[in-house]
């Protein structure tokens, strides 16, 4: 029976060492110190030895009991520091390390200024339409009582893809789309690009940005242009803002006018961002022609409307004191960060 008691105990310590677990030492709790266990089944059978050899017997096997157990006990406290060490290895961590910074973008100076221009018209209950950069002579310039002889026409200002489709030079070919499509009442917007063939400097780049106005409805006159423009500079400059409209000419429209802001830098008395004018141009406006409306169907007996242009790139560069549309599009984050 001794030399059972110790090959159970070197059969014990033997298991415990090839343990990787803690599972795998409560296994082994429960295999020799259980209920079931083989120690316990050793001590049951100690009933066939003599009075003489028990308490001996007894002695041993609890000595061999509490052993075990104390190496059980090792065992798990060596499982748990290896643990610890391991994690401690793994989930190493330099705090002075500097972090990853994920840099968050925003709203190009153009997009901004865009944004606060459609939010005024929609809130005068405008909608707001696209169309084709790529667009055929007939609405850039044919359908706009712009005829082939016309000088916009010019090769030098237009990037002409065949002769019957160019890049669009202005968003006015949307006033005819838009007319085509949707009998009035038509109240619309038309932001977007456009192009003309210009050298790139401080002040000219093939590619930039129009707006354009559309309203048609019976009863339409210049007084409704007048007032909505008006409110318009108004929302868009502050309520002191002041505006005046010139004379001027486009084919589309009749009679037509340039809205002007008195400048908010010298209040009207000159000064280098007027030009020594007093007066910033900010947009071109008229009455639509009866030709026009005609062309797209619409009976100017009965209906009448009037239509408006801006360029953004001029409003926003006043609006930010910048002096270089190439800084629009050169896409140098630290100029765009500023805004
Ligand atoms: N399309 C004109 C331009 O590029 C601007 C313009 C003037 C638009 C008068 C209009 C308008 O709708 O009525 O110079």
């Amino acid at each position: 029976m001794k030399e059972q008691l110790e090959a159970l105990r070197a059969e014990a310590q033997e298991q415990l060492r090839e343990c990787v677990d803690s599972a795998g030492v409560e296994a082994l709790r429960v295999r020799y110190l259980g209920k079931k266990g083989q120690l316990t089944a050793l001590l049951r059978g100690m009933g066939a030895l003599s009075p003489e050899e028990r308490p001996k017997m007894g002695a041993l096997v609890n000595q061999a009991r509490s052993e075990i157990e104390a190496a059980l006990e090792e065992k798990i406290r060596a499982l748990k520091q290896e643990e610890l060490n391991r994690r401690l290895q793994e989930e190493q961590l330099d705090v002075t390390v500097p972090g990853v910074s994920a840099p968050i973008g925003k709203k190009h100076p153009l997009t901004q200024v865009l944004d606060e221009i459609k939010d005024i018209f929609l809130g005068m209950g405008f909608q707001i339409a696209s169309g084709p950069e790529v667009e055929l002579d007939y609405y850039n310039f044919e359908a706009l009582n712009m005829p082939k002889n016309h000088p916009a026409r010019d090769t030098q200002d237009t990037f002409y893809i065949t002769d019957n489709i160019l890049l669009r030079t202005q968003t006015s070919p949307m006033q005819v789309r838009v007319m085509e499509k949707q009998k009035p009442p038509i109240k619309i917007i038309a932001p977007g690009r456009v192009y003309r063939s210009d050298e790139v400097d401080a002040t000219h780049s093939p590619l930039f940005h129009q707006i354009e106005g559309l309203v048609v409805d019976k009863g339409i006159r210049m007084s409704d242009l007048k007032g909505t423009l008006e409110l318009f500079a108004k929302r868009l400059y502050g309520e002191e803002a002041v505006v005046r409209f010139r004379p001027h000419h486009f084919s589309f429209t009749e009679p037509s006018a340039e809205m002007d802001i008195r400048c908010f830098s010298c209040g009207g008395k000159g000064c280098r961002l007027c030009k020594g004018e007093g007066w910033i141009e900010i947009l071109g406006a008229g009455m639509v022609h009866p030709k026009v409306l005609q062309g797209c169907g619409i009976d100017p007996a009965e209906y009448s409307g009037f239509a408006f242009g801006m360029g953004l790139e001029r409003i926003v560069m006043r609006r930010f004191n910048i002096d270089d549309l190439r800084l629009f599009f050169e896409n140098d984050v630290r100029f765009l960060e500023q805004f």
